[in-house]
């Protein structure tokens, strides 16, 4: 998959032309009464969030923007695990890193716990990083090549007090290795001499070490081997039932999200088009490429892949629009005059499905 999908370009835009980005992101961020009692009660609601950087092409040209993400809204309830699967630059980091508020989102709400968690200054976003915890894709970048997998693990438990004594927090780096299957004699090696496999159970060990309630795991194990990604796999699930950690997993690879997850969202360019129990999106597909992508899965269980069939020809930049359906340059549902003038909001096709899509020709058949 090259590195800017056509679900990246899509994603950008000039300012150029552009009535007003302000009415855009006013849009993209008014709140919607979906979702009430969800918002109360799940762990992580995440509402209408959007994030736009700003690119600057040279003095004298308009700078574009990149919608890397658009209006996205779902929730995720305890112990629970929801999927988002996306092409390359659908947006998926993004909002890993926006939820953790590693970078801010241009608008939306982050609710953790029922607390709005968008504005929290530092000392409140110390505390709350405590209970959201990230694995990312790269574990050789992820880990500092200077520090021992002992002061790696040990450092987050130095930062909130969790240890009283140097004893203590020792044995706890020790429990936590062989949690995550590792020998606790690894403790005093540095990250260069451990394998991929080792070196993600240390930034996993690192990340549970906090007691976290949500794990965001951002492609934990697409830098790995398949074998060895598989073995993570289990361990995080594994984790998840004895520690009762809800876990947000995002990924390129269809399979491993619908092998992963209770629920899953599907992303395109920035924009969360299906969403719902992983059972039902799987059987269902409403969404075009949704469909695209189920039907492009490979069958071979080693290489699993996502290729996606040729839909409609990607028209030149120029005939993109900064409203309507992010899908309508490549679906072959679409309905010019309204597909790419209104924007299909995610919604229940059928009341209380909780399986929402944002189409305006789902695919029923
Ligand atoms: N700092 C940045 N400045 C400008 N554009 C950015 C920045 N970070 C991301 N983008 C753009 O935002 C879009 C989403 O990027 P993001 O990294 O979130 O996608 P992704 O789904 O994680 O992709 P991948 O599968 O390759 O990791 C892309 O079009 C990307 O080029
Ligand atoms: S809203 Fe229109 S363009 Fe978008 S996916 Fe549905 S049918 Fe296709
Ligand atoms: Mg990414």
């Amino acid at each position: 998959m090259s590195k800017e999908s056509d679900s990246g370009r899509r994603s950008r835009m000039s300012v150029a032309g552009r009535a007003s980005v302000s009415e855009e992101l006013a849009e993209l961020g008014r709140p919607t009464i979906e979702h009430g009692e969800r918002k109360r009660t799940a762990l992580l609601y995440v509402q209408r969030l959007t994030k736009v950087y700003e690119l600057r092409r040279g003095f004298f040209r308009a700078p574009e923007l990149a919608y890397a993400l658009r209006g996205v809204s779902f929730y995720v309830r305890r112990r629970e695990t929801l999927g988002i699967v996306g092409e390359s630059g659908s947006g998926k980091s993004t909002l890993a890193r926006c939820i953790l508020r590693l970078i801010e989102p241009t608008v939306g709400r982050i609710v953790f716990d029922g607390r709005d968690v968008t504005a929290l200054r530092s000392g409140e976003l110390r505390a709350l990083r405590r209970r959201m915890q990230i694995v990312f894709q790269d574990p050789y970048a992820s880990l500092d090549p200077n520090m021992t997998v002992q002061e790696i693990v040990r450092e987050g438990i130095d930062v909130y007090a969790l240890a009283a004594t140097r004893k203590e927090g020792n044995s706890m780096v020790a429990a936590l290795l062989v949690q995550v299957g590792l020998e606790p004699t690894l403790a005093e090696r540095y990250p260069h001499e451990l394998s991929g496999g080792e070196r993600q159970r240390v930034a996993i060990a690192r990340a549970i070490a906090l007691k976290p309630e949500l794990l965001v795991l951002d492609e934990p194990t697409s830098a790995l081997d398949v074998s060895v990604g598989a073995q993570i796999l289990n361990l995080l699930q594994e984790l998840q039932e004895k520690l009762g950690i809800a876990l947000l997993f995002i990924s390129h690879d269809l399979r491993t999200v619908q092998y992963f997850s209770h629920r899953m969202g599907v992303m395109y360019a920035g924009k969360l088009v299906e969403l719902g129990p992983t059972d039902a999106v799987q059987k269902r597909r409403y969404h075009p490429y949704t469909r695209a992508l189920f039907a492009a899965m490979t069958p071979s269980r080693e290489a699993p892949a996502i290729r996606l069939p040729v839909l409609r020809e990607t028209p030149a930049e120029s005939d993109e629009h900064a409203r309507g359906c992010v899908f309508f340059a490549r679906c072959p549902n679409a309905e010019p005059g309204r597909c790419d003038i209104e924007e299909p909001r995610l919604s229940e096709l059928f009341p209380a499905s909780h399986h929402r899509v944002a189409c305006f020709h789902p695919q029923l058949d």
